[in-house]
């Protein structure tokens, strides 16, 4: 029988480029910073990584404002240090995949600074969404879209035209209806899979069509700029491409679509091949919740025959740590959660530092960068608390971040000594170690496994289920539950198990692995 494509069920460890490690000493991650520290990841037991946006970009949204699709940012490093990175992955076993970002490119662009000086109704100005305002002078926006961002999600430019950018003012979006935009990324996609990469994150996945005339949102309606028919055929063709490559290439769609079966459109068999559940990354802390996103994600996958995902922090939503209450108890949570994730069928993607049970950083208003911070009028403080450079080693900041001691580009805590890979390195029960140990035996027990999920019963406030040999129980109260298993203990995310070897007493807050009789 053929093997399982290796993404089906892959750990995939998201990189935020900027705040990984930092190799040249300016207190911003880059590429050769990263390829210093893959031995940590291959120790982690991770099968892949996720590269955010490393292309040359003024940085307005932190790469996600791209000004070449086919170079690598000063700041981040060299095309050349890309392609060590990628041998040196390679090499250490490890896929790699790549942000590709096609909703919007930066105003810095060719494209872009072409547009601006032509003039409107040009060839240049149709690779984007320029139209006139509304009421007799034009000085108001086209229509009525705000930006993810906050305000308008429209920016007037000095002929008179508006552009349009669903995220900020920096990050025009793309008109792709245009057949010269769909030619252009599939340029770019053979680019990188020429070079060797595994495959793609597609940023904004379900915003690249507009509804036709750019009609106003309504209330009750849904959003003229998601999920729109049009935006498969862009993937259709991708598929294509991927497919034309040796390998197992492959994409995973960011796509915050609520309804699941618009969301299951993006995997369908000719499309990506997989995509993300948010919903899982902003469940509630509670028995029932976790159980329902979980049917939920596995229904939406099976109805189709794609693999699930599952995904718990990311550099865009809190760490789950905190999201789950911060302190002594949020820890507990989030290595229970991981476990319980690590058990589910499917592929995890892991965002960096979470092995380390990295907190939420209350960035000071003074330091803050993400352009949320700005564009809402000083009312969300943004992202920038999920993004602060990773602890290595050392008793104060930059805890090893970079080779020497210039400032990290977002300040880090005065009290992450005890979190640096050095501190937990070999110390038992701590969050690096347990992610080690949880990792070796998802390989061991899990991998390649095409059983699905078997729920078992259990008491309120517990969820077990069964995969293979294993099954896995978690307790979400915060008092200890007594469950029946006939199995060994294989791990647990808190305190060891008691009992005798059919009921024993679940510690609170705990998810314990199992192996079956
Ligand atoms: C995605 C990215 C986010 C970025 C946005 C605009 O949601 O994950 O970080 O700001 O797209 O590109």
């Amino acid at each position: 029988m053929a093997r399982a494509p290796w993404w089906r069920d892959a750990v995939v460890y998201e990189i935020y480029v900027r705040s990984f490690a930092d190799c040249d000493g300016d207190g911003v991650g880059d590429l050769p910073g990263i390829r210093e520290r893959l031995r940590h990841l291959a120790d982690l037991g991770v099968d892949a990584i996720w590269l955010t946006p490393f292309y040359p970009s003024p940085q307005a949204d932190h790469g996600y404002d791209v000004a070449d699709y086919r170079g690598v940012e000063p700041l981040f490093g060299t095309l050349t240090d890309f392609d060590e990175l990628l041998r040196h992955a390679h090499e250490l076993g490890l896929r790699m995949i790549i942000d590709i970002v096609p909703n919007h490119t930066s105003s810095q662009h060719a494209w872009f600074r072409l547009a601006l000086v032509a003039r409107p109704g040009s060839r240049e100005r149709a690779r984007y969404y320029f139209r006139p305002g509304r009421g007799r002078s034009g000085d108001r926006p086209p229509n009525n879209w705000t930006s993810h961002f906050g305000g308008p999600a429209w920016t007037r430019v000095p002929d008179g035209e508006w552009y349009l950018h669903l995220f900020d003012a920096g990050q025009p979006d793309l008109d792709w209806t245009n057949p010269e935009v769909g030619d252009e990324f599939e340029s770019v996609l053979r680019f990188w899979l020429d070079r060797g990469v595994d495959g793609f994150r597609v940023d904004v996945a379900n915003g690249l069509a507009k509804a036709e005339g750019l009609p106003d949102t309504r209330r009750g309606t849904p959003l003229p700029f998601t999920d729109q028919p049009a935006v498969h055929d862009v993937y259709r063709r991708w598929r294509r491409v991927l497919d034309s490559y040796a390998g197992d290439r492959m994409a995973v769609a960011e796509a915050w679509s609520d309804d699941a079966e618009l969301r299951a459109r993006y995997t369908r068999p000719d499309e990506l091949h997989q995509a993300f559940n948010f919903h899982f990354q902003v469940a509630d802390w509670s028995a029932a919740a976790f159980r329902r996103v979980i049917e939920d994600g596995l229904t939406t996958t099976s109805m189709i025959g794609a693999a699930p995902t599952w995904v718990l922090s990311s550099h865009d939503q809190p760490r789950h740590v905190s999201r789950y209450g911060g302190g002594e108890v949020g820890l507990a949570r989030a290595r229970a959660a991981t476990l319980l994730m690590l058990a589910l069928p499917g592929s995890g993607y892991l965002y960096q530092g979470e092995e380390l049970g990295l907190p939420q950083v209350d960035v000071a208003p003074e330091h803050r960068q993400d352009p949320t911070w700005a564009r809402s009028g000083s009312t969300d403080a943004g992202r920038d608390g999920s993004r602060v450079p990773i602890p290595w080693s050392g008793s104060a900041a930059p805890y090893g971040f970079g080779p020497g001691s210039a400032a990290t580009w977002l300040p880090q805590p005065d009290d992450w000594a005890p979190l640096t890979v050095a501190a937990q390195t070999g110390l038992a029960g701590s969050t690096l170690e347990y992610y080690r140990a949880a990792l070796a035996l998802r390989h061991e027990h899990l991998a390649g496994l095409d059983e699905p999920l078997e729920w078992l019963p259990s008491p309120p406030g517990t969820l077990a289920f069964g995969r293979g040999r294993l099954v896995c129980t978690t307790n979400f109260t915060a008092r200890p539950r007594r469950v029946t298993v006939e199995g060994r203990p294989l791990i647990s995310s808190g305190a060891p198990v008691e009992g005798s070897t059919a009921v024993v007493r679940l510690p609170p807050t705990t998810t314990v692995w199992w192996v079956r009789r």
